[in-house]
């Protein structure tokens, strides 16, 4: 599915300010894979999602998508087969437009010349993929009215909607109170299972990171420092997940702790 190849991620370089974001990574990700991606603040989760999106160019590497090569395709090309949603609930709708009219935007997607008007049957067909989410009564309702869990959810579906390959989460939950955080992971797994994605999902809740998905990744200062699947994964515990990283870093960190939720 995604092949990353010895990606390297440097800002500022030559400068005073010059920062290492991501460190020779190597990563395979097979159709259906659903990735955890876990690691302290700073250690690249962002901008890996970053240049899989395209949204920053590589400082070297390549990137392959289904066996092409991706690593020159602009943001907007890639859009098509990857779809990101972010920690902030208002980034992945329109507030000012009414939730069909988001829908609508998020269905023609990637059809450039084919303008789908909304007429009654779409009506029909929005009505009923927002029946999951609790929103079928809202259709003229403006997106600014929602709270931000059902605007996430909102996000979700759209997302879905435009038939994306692999989808980026990142910390998709993490603006959101447990409940509703708990109601958007759930849809997240109902959609990942139902449209066959593969998923990359970065998260500081390790309780989730080993409970969810059927790989998990660890980060640290731009490298991977673990990736296990299959049942080493389905084993963890977050003690044991805790320890790894003790060791891999061979240090306390106390601090680290906690920004990882344990
Ligand atoms: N656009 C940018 N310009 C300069 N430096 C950046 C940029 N984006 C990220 N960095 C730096 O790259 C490093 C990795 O940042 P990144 O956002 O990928 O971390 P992260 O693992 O997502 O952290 P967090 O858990 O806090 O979201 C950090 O040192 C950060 O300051
Ligand atoms: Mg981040």
């Amino acid at each position: 599915m995604i092949k990353l190849e010895n990606l390297t991620k440097v800002f500022y370089p030559g400068t005073v300010n010059e920062k290492i974001a991501i460190n020779g990574v190597s990563l395979h990700i097979e159709e259906g894979e659903i990735v955890c991606v876990i690691g302290s603040n700073g250690s690249g989760k962002s901008t890996l999602f970053n240049l899989i999106s395209g949204t920053y160019p590589l400082t070297n590497g390549t990137i392959a998508f289904n066996d092409i090569d991706i690593t020159k395709t602009p943001e907007y090309k890639r859009a098509k087969y990857i779809g990101r949603i972010f920690q902030d609930p208002t980034m992945g709708t329109a507030a000012n437009m009414s939730i069909e009219d988001n829908m609508i935007t998020a269905s023609t997607k990637g059809m450039k010349s084919l303008k789908i008007s909304l007429n009654n049957e779409k009506r029909k067909q929005f009505k009923e993929l927002l029946i999951p989410i609790g929103m079928e009564n809202r259709l003229k309702d403006n997106v600014g009215l929602l709270s931000g869990g059902q605007r996430q959810a909102l996000t979700l579906l759209m997302t879905v909607m435009s038939n994306p390959k692999l989808i980026l989460l990142d910390e998709h939950t993490a603006a959101l109170d447990p409940r509703n955080a708990d109601i958007v992971m759930d849809l997240t797994q109902k959609y990942i299972v139902e449209k066959k994605l593969t998923a990359l999902m970065i998260t500081h809740n390790m309780k989730f990171a080993i409970e969810f998905g059927t790989r998990l990744i660890m980060m640290d200062e731009g490298k991977i420092i673990l990736d296990v699947k299959g049942e080493e994964k389905k084993k963890l515990t977050v003690d044991k997940l805790v320890e790894i990283f003790r060791n891999i870093k061979n240090e306390e960190f106390s601090a680290d702790e906690e920004l990882l939720n344990v």
